[in-house]
């Protein structure tokens, strides 16, 4: 029998409020007026995706013994800033693949993804209003802004081989882990936790994302072709991920010269991936960077503790491991 992963029970536990959410996504994520964006949003959204980050909303809330309406449109407010950013980060990337589909840049072109984006950006916030929450505008108004942040910081480290591990962190807590603090951290405010839970919420969300996103670039040299987008784009991007920074820290004159290449020239053949791979293969930075994903996993594991036990706090424990799991 298959084993059912954290991210599967919590759905399952989470069934129905995950339903709303889909219904609320299908609502907002129509125009009346410009027949372009339900055809790219669909294109997106039915082709899936995790949810893990409106989960993380619903799961914080209902963990924190949330009963009331709001926290469907925070957890859709959640996915549609995700979605906006996935638009927008596609065309940044210059990406052809996005959940095992052609990308919308592809299909249709660049200022559709761009203007769809900004389009789904503003729905969000539309949505988070409806709540009546200052605060929780406020956290998640900071988050994209955040967000924005990394990813302007990640396009100014490009092509930089000085870049240093902690430019690294700070680049992904914003482009991804404020996405997942925010998540959990509204959660919280909407069940009015208090502050000690709030802020367990947002430290395992901050360590999760930084945990999910090293997997992410992890993969992007060790993953199998299935993970839905391309591999070996982080390369020929110039990006400096975590495996990169650490094989250069040990790079001979000849890897260096590679690098040098490949990553400030821009200047990558096809089997210059696999050239990468072996590079980092053989200076132990697939295996270190995922012994850094572990530990930051295990500091989502660890924020737990001040949130109120149950099914949920055990299941948002468990799905720590597994969003590093996909590296074993
Ligand atoms: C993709 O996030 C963007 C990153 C931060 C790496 P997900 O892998 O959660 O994307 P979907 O929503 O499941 O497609
Ligand atoms: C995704 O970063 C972060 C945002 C969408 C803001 P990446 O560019 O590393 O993610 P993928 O690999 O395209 O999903
Ligand atoms: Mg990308
Ligand atoms: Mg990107």
């Amino acid at each position: 029998m298959p084993t059912v992963t954290p991210q599967e029970r919590l759905a399952g536990v989470l069934a129905r409020d995950l339903a709303s959410v889909d219904a609320l996504i299908r609502e907002r994520m129509a125009s009346e007026h410009a027949p372009r964006i339900p055809e790219v949003t669909a294109h997106l959204v039915d082709a899936g995706g995790k949810r893990l980050r409106p989960m993380l909303t619903l799961a914080a809330a209902r963990a924190c013994g949330y009963d009331g309406p709001h926290h469907i449109h925070l957890a859709t407010t959640v996915e549609f800033i995700h979605t906006a950013t996935l638009l927008h980060d596609d065309v940044v990337d210059e990406s052809t693949q996005r959940r095992g589909r052609p990308t919308a840049n592809l299909l249709w072109d660049n200022k559709s993804s761009v203007l769809v984006g900004d389009y789904l950006f503003a729905r969000a916030f539309q949505l988070m209003v409806e709540t009546g929450s200052l605060r929780v505008l406020d956290i998640l108004a900071d988050a994209s802004a955040t967000i924005a942040e990394g990813e302007v910081l990640q396009l100014t480290a490009a092509r930089d081989l000085a870049t240093t591990e902690d430019t690294y962190i700070r680049i992904i807590r914003g482009k991804t882990a404020a996405l997942f603090s925010a998540a959990t951290r509204v959660g919280a405010v909407i069940a009015g936790a208090g502050q000690a839970v709030e802020e367990a919420l947002f430290a395992y969300g901050d360590a999760l994302g930084i945990a999910f996103q090293i997997a992410d670039d992890l993969l992007d040299y060790a993953g199998d072709a299935g993970i839905g987008k391309n591999r070996g784009d982080d390369l020929r991007e110039g990006k400096l991920t975590l495996p990169v920074i650490r094989a250069l820290a040990l790079a001979d004159a000849d890897e260096r010269a590679f690098w040098q290449r490949v990553i400030v020239r821009g200047d990558v053949a096809d089997a210059d991936v696999a050239r990468a791979q072996a590079i980092l293969a053989g200076r132990g930075a697939l295996e270190s960077t995922r012994e850094t994903a572990l530990v930051w996993a295990a500091r989502a594991r660890d924020a737990l503790a001040a949130v109120p036990a149950g099914e949920l706090r055990d299941i948002l424990s468990d799905l720590a491991a597994h969003v590093v799991s996909r590296l074993n």
